[in-house]
């Protein structure tokens, strides 16, 4: 098992770089994704998103090779019908955003990882996904859109906000979730990359935010890891659905 998998980022007060960034953006710059960190605040989520950049050559087919069926069998028959509007945010690789299109949804897949979004448009060519860059828990560019949707996924996204970004995010996926529409959210638990900071989470907190923004809760579940590799890690997750009130 590599290192990066036996340890985790989850301390509360991690030190974030308020400093510009100045070795994670040159770095980038020099690949050539200056231009994209135009939406970004500087700090944790910036880092996180070096991070998967990083990784991105191998993470792309670890993502790809998970079943979304498999992933979504708790949850399925919650999914829009055919049709339905859907906003997958942090669609990785668009590997469940090609799944849901292909049942006839509309996808909007926001994803703030250039190499994810290169990867997904291409593994994932369909009329019915568009891919827009925009990150959590400000989404500027997806508000700015006015749009709601029947279904906003975020699949192992949550891990990846502080308590004060999950605070502000909330909101903003209630104002995304169209009347009688429905929110997936999973709950990550146990260890993460250190390289890809997560912050610890419970169901009951996330339960108790959505519950406080016109949120209410029709499912929740416990599951194991699809990866292996989180299995082993000891990786569990809580799948939570909620109706818009
Ligand atoms: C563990 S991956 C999951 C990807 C995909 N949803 C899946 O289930 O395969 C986490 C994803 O969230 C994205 N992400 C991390 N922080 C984010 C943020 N603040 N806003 C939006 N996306 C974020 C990452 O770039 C990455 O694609």
């Amino acid at each position: 098992m590599k290192e990066d998998d036996q340890h985790c980022f989850l301390r509360s007060n991690i030190r974030i770089n308020t400093d510009p960034c100045k070795a994670g953006c040159a770095r980038l710059a020099r690949a050539g994704y200056a231009g994209r960190w135009a939406g970004l605040e500087h700090g944790v989520e910036q880092r996180i998103v070096e991070g998967y950049t990083e990784a991105a050559a191998e993470l792309i087919p670890r993502y790809e090779a998970v079943s979304s069926s498999n992933l979504y069998s708790e949850v399925a028959h919650l999914l829009p019908e055919l049709g339905g509007r859907v906003i997958d945010i942090g669609a990785g690789t668009g590997r469940d955003a090609g799944w849901l299109a292909a049942k006839g949804c509309c996808v909007l897949a926001v994803e703030p990882v250039a190499a994810f979004r290169r990867a997904g448009a291409s593994l994932h060519q369909s009329p019915r996904i568009e891919w827009l860059d925009d990150v959590l828990p400000k989404l500027p560019r997806v508000l700015n859109r006015g749009e709601t949707f029947d279904l906003v996924l975020l699949s192992a996204v949550w891990q990846h906000l502080d308590g004060q970004q999950r605070q502000l995010a909330m909101p903003n996926l209630r104002a995304l979730t169209a009347p009688g529409g429905r929110l997936f959210l999973s709950v990550r638990h146990g260890l993460g990359a250190p390289t890809r900071p997560c912050f610890p989470a419970t169901a009951e907190d996330a339960i108790e935010l959505a519950h406080g923004n016109g949120f209410r809760l029709v499912l929740r579940r416990s599951a194991a890891s699809i990866q292996a590799r989180n299995r082993e890690a000891g990786v569990t997750w809580t799948w939570l659905a909620f109706h818009s009130t």
